[in-house]
């Protein structure tokens, strides 16, 4: 049977060309960057070629990128390595109720150091509203970290908005754009941030690499102490392999992103449209315009996210309930919750995330497939059946 992969916003598969330029480093390149022999010298030209990549991708310098594990690492860092850097100035920190754990939990962890957070609510679209942030400024912020795009219902945020706001008071300002760097437009002047958190393996990289920009003059404590690298900011010795599959990976998603924006918005609102439209009591979560071009997350009402989930992928097709990264836990999402969603809808939403090969006879089949498996799953639904009398 053929798969159908929908779950882009989990993971994305490396592309084939990233795998090729990542493969030398494990063999011929193996040399480690700190190293000054020609070996470690090759090696270090590869990370910096990498870095004044993402750098451009991003409209920064190079020396404002630091490499690092992946997207939760970054957050931790921006979080973890203002919130010390400042603490002399104030212990308040901004964020809303529905960033990812990695900023979340990050925030509950400082908390328990004794720094205040404030997190905002956001409205039933998901979205922040920029004079909120404005109203919660306190004399003692130091730190507001917004993400730019939800990665369970895909709501883009004003980030330049909010970014005018923050910047304006000398408050750091960090996003993360795990969701949306090679996605959508990143450049980090217009954004208006200070430090803005990216991963590879959302972007068709490697899984286990990411980058955290930090523009200049913004003072951040590591906190992986060791040896000089990444100028003293992260130390441990340089993941080449990853580091270069995650340059040539933000290239070409760069290079396809103005072709691939509409190509999958418009897969993304033939789904949502079919699903919508076709099954009776299901609701689209989110921003219907200004969301992510690949996300689609919608809410079945009478029936388990889980169950659904389960019965689509013995079809062939891979997609979510309302979070990959909660999926092992049965609280309802956060971000569902936080919209406003019951508890029930919040149970019963599905996320659909297209990505590079996704096609017009993928959602089509997704579409002949699903209402079926519904109709199955409420038939076996007491409340579906109270409601159809
Ligand atoms: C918005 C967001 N931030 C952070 C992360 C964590 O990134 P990583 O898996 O690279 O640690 C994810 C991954 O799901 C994400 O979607």
């Amino acid at each position: 049977m053929k798969r159908i992969y929908m779950d882009h916003a989990a993971t994305t598969p490396t592309d084939p060309e990233v795998v090729r330029a990542m493969l030398p480093f494990w063999t011929d390149v193996f040399g480690n960057p700190s190293s000054v022999h020609q070996e470690g010298r090759e090696a270090g030209r590869a990370v910096e070629e990498a870095r004044s990549t993402v750098a451009e991708v991003l409209g920064a310098r190079p020396e404002e990128i630091v490499f690092t594990a992946g997207g939760t690492e970054s957050d931790n860092l921006a979080l973890k390595g203002v919130a010390d850097a400042k603490k002399d100035r104030g212990h308040h920190i901004i964020t809303s109720k529905i960033e990812h754990h990695a900023v979340l939990e990050t925030c509950r962890f400082l908390e328990g150091k004794g720094f205040h957070v404030t997190y905002l609510d956001v409205d039933d679209r998901g979205s922040v509203d920029p004079e909120a942030v404005q109203r919660a400024i306190t004399d003692e912020t130091i730190l507001v970290s917004i993400m730019h795009a939800n990665n369970e219902i895909g709501t883009i945020q004003p980030i330049a908005a909010i970014g005018r706001i923050v910047r304006e008071r000398g408050i750091v300002f960090h996003t993360d754009a795990v969701q949306t760097a090679g996605h959508l437009a990143t450049k980090v002047d217009e954004l208006d941030v200070d430090l803005l958190s990216l991963s590879a393996h959302k972007l068709y990289g490697p899984k286990g690499v990411g980058a955290l920009y930090i523009r200049k003059g913004t003072k951040i404590t590591p906190f992986l102490h060791g040896g000089e690298q990444e100028r003293r900011r992260r130390a441990s010795t340089h993941n080449v392999p990853g580091i270069v599959g995650l340059g040539r990976a933000i290239a070409l998603a760069e290079a396809r992103r103005e072709v691939e924006g509409p190509r999958l918005t418009a897969l993304r609102d033939r789904l949502i449209a079919g699903i919508v439209g076709g099954i009776e009591h299901t609701v689209l979560n989110g921003d219907p315009r200004g969301r992510l071009p690949s996300n689609v997350s919608v809410a079945i009402a009478f029936v388990e996210g889980e169950s659904l989930v389960l019965s689509l992928d013995m079809e062939g097709i891979a997609c979510a309930t309302g979070s990959a990264c909660t999926s092992q836990s049965l609280e309802p999402s956060h971000v569902l919750i936080g919209i406003g969603l019951s508890h029930e809808l919040a149970h019963g939403t599905l996320r659909f995330s297209l990505g590079r090969h996704t096609t017009e006879e993928d959602v089509d089949h997704v579409l002949a497939v699903l209402p079926g498996i519904v109709a199955r799953l409420r038939a076996m639904s007491p409340l579906y059946q109270k409601e159809k009398k």
